[in-house]
């Protein structure tokens, strides 16, 4: 420790030197989970989604009256981007079977399962914003819950999942997953996904925040990049058709009332192009980057909420949108990295939030939102955050414990993206904490749909951060990794069936003429276009929402 030069400004020596010196006192000991109250209190007075003044009642459509964020409602309350007399929907440029749109892992399970289920790979269509995997799921870091241990049980698994939801979760939707959960696993394995195992051959399993069993199945640090790694592998080998760089920006509808394909944009030549499918899969991810209430995120690039702007005009219903997640150790320093994923699964293996003083202030395995709501509190109420030179806030999260709790050599091994990240700046987490503040992570609510991934409307189906419904209020670590792969495979199978009989009528775009009726009908004056496909930060000011905070 001697040689070593700290990463961090002298700023912020004292308070280092004070987590240094606590640090022996603190191995091994536990800080008392909160009780039912103070859980409540706490959320109440810091967690983002209870600061009404930072939502607006919806003004249009099914969901008229329903709380959302303002910059979600922005995206609802807008035009298309598209005029329907603009678009010529007799020159179809794809023809297929069976349309996705979104190629993570719920995108790519849903094709993979859909080919296996008879559908020839040139009648599914892939299409994707940005690249081939490119989604949130991909960077997820901690792992996938799936309850496969001779001592864990789906009902346990469904338990954890309610509660942490604070029972709004559809009851229907969490039992499919919880009993897929098992398969998916073997599922992945099967196609060559490498989990970390014990030397036993055994699963290498962690807790995360809310899980009253070790049921995080891991990929080191990159689990969604080594999952992604294999299914991208899996839709090439099988010559599965996708597009890049191509988003959709409204759906088309057909006489019938159905979903029958949707309106592409074309990234690289700006043209538009129509997508004509018996059946439409969505699974275009969530809203990270519409930056809720100024936070920073942990999302890429292309999370711009599309999905339900296109599934709202097309009449489906939308649920649970009020609430936002955030994970509540997103990175506070270096000013390069702010607002990036600093996995749960830390947490899980001994790292602890710390104050300015040094101190212990919350356990580190409260559900999502209480986590978050603690260091929010921990900053902006007690005053005991630590400011980084360009102003912002945030606690450390005591890395270095790991190593000292599970041995040396832990950090190297199981946060391998972690420690070389931090390492490029200068900052060895093997020897100096992580200065860490909430930062926005998933979508909660979305596209209500039922356990064959159906909507409200014919021929739409949804899957994965975009759907509602699944994880209630609040999502605990490692479920969005499973949703994504179970509710896709269970779409790739419904739509297979559908592709047998389904007919496509006489197309047409009116749902969109019917949507600026309800803007009308709305009192909704405004310039705004939506889908907004990638967020514009020209002109925006750093450290909005602690602006926002003070
Ligand atoms: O903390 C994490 O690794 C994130 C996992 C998740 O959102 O499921």
């Amino acid at each position: 420790m001697s040689d070593y030069i700290s990463g961090y400004p002298e700023s912020m020596q004292e308070s280092l030197r004070k987590v240094a010196e606590s640090r022996a006192n603190r191995v091994g000991k536990q800080f008392t989970p909160m009780t039912a109250d103070e859980r409540h209190k706490v959320l109440e007075e810091y967690h983002p989604d209870w600061k009404m003044d930072q939502k607006r009642e919806l003004k249009v459509g099914p969901c008229k009256g329903e709380l959302m964020p303002h910059e979600v409602v922005d995206i609802l309350e807008a035009h298309s981007v598209i005029k329907p007399e603009d678009i010529d929907l007799s020159n179809i440029d794809y023809d297929v079977d069976v349309l996705i749109i979104g190629a993570g892992g719920a995108g790519l399970s849903a094709a993979i399962l859909a080919n296996d289920n008879g559908v020839d790979p040139d009648n599914i269509l892939i299409v994707q914003k940005l690249r081939l995997g490119d989604a949130n799921s991909k960077m997820s870091q901690g792992g996938i819950q799936a309850a496969d241990h001779p001592k864990d049980s789906p009902t346990l698994h469904y338990l954890d999942i309610i509660g942490g939801g604070h029972y709004y979760n559809k009851p229907e939707l969490v039992e499919a997953m919880v009993k897929d959960g098992p398969d998916i696993i073997k599922w992945h394995e099967e196609l060559g996904v490498l989990y970390d195992k014990l030397e036993d051959g055994t699963m290498q399993l962690a807790p995360g925040g809310g899980t009253s069993r070790r049921r995080m199945h891991s990929c080191k640090d990159y689990t969604g990049v080594e999952i992604t790694r294999v299914l991208m592998d899996e839709t090439i080998n099988r010559q599965i058709n996708y597009v890049e760089f191509t988003s959709a920006v409204e759906f088309i509808m057909d006489d019938k009332g159905q979903v029958a394909g949707a309106v592409l944009y074309d990234m690289d030549t700006h043209e538009y192009k129509i997508a004509r499918a018996k059946s439409t899969i969505l699974a275009t991810g969530g809203f990270g980057r519409l930056h809720i209430q100024g936070y920073e995120t942990t999302n890429h690039y292309g999370s711009t909420g599309d999905g339900i702007v296109m599934a709202y005009r097309a009449g489906a219903n939308l649920m649970h949108l009020d609430s936002t997640q955030f994970h509540p150790t997103g990175s506070a320093y270096p000013e390069q990295i702010v607002g990036q994923l600093c996995t749960e699964k830390l947490r899980a293996r001994g790292s602890q939030p710390l104050n300015i003083e040094g101190e212990l202030f919350v356990y580190p395995l409260e559900t999502r939102d209480v986590e978050a709501s603690a260091l929010i509190r921990e900053c902006y109420g007690r005053e005991k955050g630590i400011t980084t030179p360009s102003g912002m806030k945030g606690v450390w999260l005591d890395t270095p414990l790991i190593d000292i709790i599970k041995g040396e050599g832990t950090i190297e091994r199981e946060f391998a993206a972690m420690y070389r990240n931090y390492s490029k700046f200068g900052i060895d987490i093997r020897k100096e904490p992580m200065l860490v503040f909430p930062t926005l992570h998933y979508q909660n609510g979305g596209v209500e749909i039922n356990v064959k991934c159906e909507t409200n409307v014919p021929g739409l189906y949804v899957v994965g951060e975009v759907c509602g419904g699944v994880h209630g209020k609040n999502r605990l670590m490692g479920n969005s990794q499973l949703d994504l792969y179970v509710f896709g495979r269970r779409a790739g199978v419904v739509v297979a069936e559908r592709a047998k009989t389904a007919e496509i009528g006489k197309l047409n775009l009116d749902h969109l003429d019917r949507y600026e009726k309800w803007l009308k009908e709305g009192d909704v004056e405004t310039d705004r276009k939506s889908p907004i496909l990638l967020p514009e930060y020209r002109g925006k000011k750093t450290l909005d929402h602690q602006l926002k905070l003070l």
